[in-house]
């Protein structure tokens, strides 16, 4: 770990304000080729008292644009210096929590986990196809049957089949049985190169998929494959509740990531990232965006860089040490919780290392899942409600829940 250092906020804006004057700017020098602006001053005006020492709502106001790939290419100068600073949080995304060689990676801030996974597929399928001659129909996506629905999306956006890996119903693991006939189903269906999506902490359950597994039977099948990790919710918890994952790019099957920043690290929505070894994302170039500079590599175009502003100012304010802290306190609560349902006898998952606990639906009334805002694994047939353990969600919420789920543990 090398880059990610504790700042204060005035170093923070001395930053920013450095980076803003190296963009140019909307406001004060001619830009005169863009279909863009500074943010409409009647709504949010230049001198409103609330910019003062706000660096997000500056760059907000200031609209750069980070349309590209800025880990690749030369991209717009015109907002070179906001663009500096996606760089350098992309690097301690990269490197100090996914432990990523430095220079050995590329990646973006995009909209959310959506589009990063979907990105990715859309590189291994264009990677399949330019070296292999693939043909749609040889491509699979495989996932477990807990991976979040954006895998579907990119499989009928990107007009290749998915196939899923049923778990374990108590322990949600994938185990080598399922991912062996699987693989064998779709080897039968004349399937030949494979996207597999790991899990760091899946949507409903925060259940985490063993790669060192999925590798070894991948390896059986002598099949090309691509391993892609969906660490959207997990990324900014799990590296820190256990140090040791091996879920990284220092595991050579890893080729590409997807984290977002609009859950854990609570930033502006907007703010998912995807990373990617060296050498793939160049199979989405597209050259026909001869009007951007750098061309365009990125399946969103246009997007704020005031979104990077935001994750890299919180990340900063913390400091490697004090994200850890952070993770810290909500997984030592998390803990509690557990102990307490353990003593009210309430069945429930958890993974031993996340923040996600998902309760039987026997134990949570109408009323309780209303009230507290419990979500269902399903709104029509809910098998499991979960809760998780935000840095909102403190003993003083938690308590009267225990209170309401006693009463309903003793009927069950
Ligand atoms: C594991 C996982 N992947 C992907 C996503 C999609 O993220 P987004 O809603 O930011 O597109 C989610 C969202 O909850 C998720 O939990």
């Amino acid at each position: 770990m090398t880059n990610w250092k504790k700042r204060s906020p005035q170093e923070i804006q001395e930053r920013i304000k450095a980076a803003l004057k190296q963009n140019r700017s909307f406001y004060e020098e001619p830009i005169l080729g863009m279909p863009a602006s500074y943010l409409d001053s009647r709504i949010f005006p230049k001198d409103s008292p609330i910019l003062k020492g706000a660096p997000f709502l500056q760059t907000l106001i200031n609209n750069p644009n980070h349309i590209g790939c800025h880990t690749l290419t030369q991209s717009e100068e015109t907002f070179k210096g906001t663009q500096e600073i996606e760089r350098d949080l992309l690097e301690i995304v990269a490197c100090d929590i996914f432990k990523a060689e430095k220079g050995k990676f590329d990646g973006y801030v995009a909209s959310g986990g959506t589009e990063a996974n979907i990105q990715a597929v859309w590189i291994y399928r264009e990677y399949y196809k330019q070296e292999f001659k693939a043909k749609h129909e040889e491509i699979v996506i495989l996932c477990s049957e807990d991976t979040h629905y954006s895998l579907s999306k990119a499989s009928n956006l990107l007009a290749i089949d998915i196939r899923r890996i049923p778990v374990d119903p108590e322990n949600r693991n994938m185990d080598m049985k399922g991912i062996s006939l699987v693989l064998k189903e779709s080897m039968a269906a004349g399937k030949k190169y494979i996207i597999f999506n790991c899990n760091m902490m899946t949507t409903m359950f925060g259940s985490v998929d063993n790669l060192d597994l999925v590798v070894s039977e991948l390896k059986k099948t002598g099949l090309e494959y691509k391993i892609h990790l969906d660490c959207a919710y997990g990324g900014f918890f799990y590296p820190f509740s256990k140090p040791d994952s091996n879920l990284n790019f220092e595991h050579q099957a890893v080729t590409s990531i997807t984290v977002d920043a609009h859950k854990m690290v609570q930033a502006p929505y907007g703010t998912g990232i995807f990373l990617i070894r060296k050498g793939f994302i160049d199979y989405t170039h597209n050259h026909d965006a001869s009007y951007v500079k750098g061309e365009d590599y990125t399946l969103i175009g246009s997007r704020s860089g005031a979104n990077a502003i935001a994750v890299w100012m919180i990340l900063n304010t913390y400091g490697k040490y004090g994200w850890q802290e952070k993770s810290f306190i909500l997984k030592r609560r998390t803990d509690w919780l557990c102990e307490k349902l353990d003593e009210l006898g309430i069945d429930y998952y958890r993974n031993s290392f996340s923040n996600i606990v998902a309760i039987k639906a026997p134990f949570i009334t109408k009323e309780i899942a209303e009230k507290y805002y419990l979500v269902p694994d399903n709104h029509h047939k809910p098998k499991w409600y979960k809760l998780i353990v935000m840095d909102h969600v403190d003993l003083e919420q938690l308590e009267p829940l225990l209170g309401d789920l006693s009463g309903v543990s003793e009927t069950v």
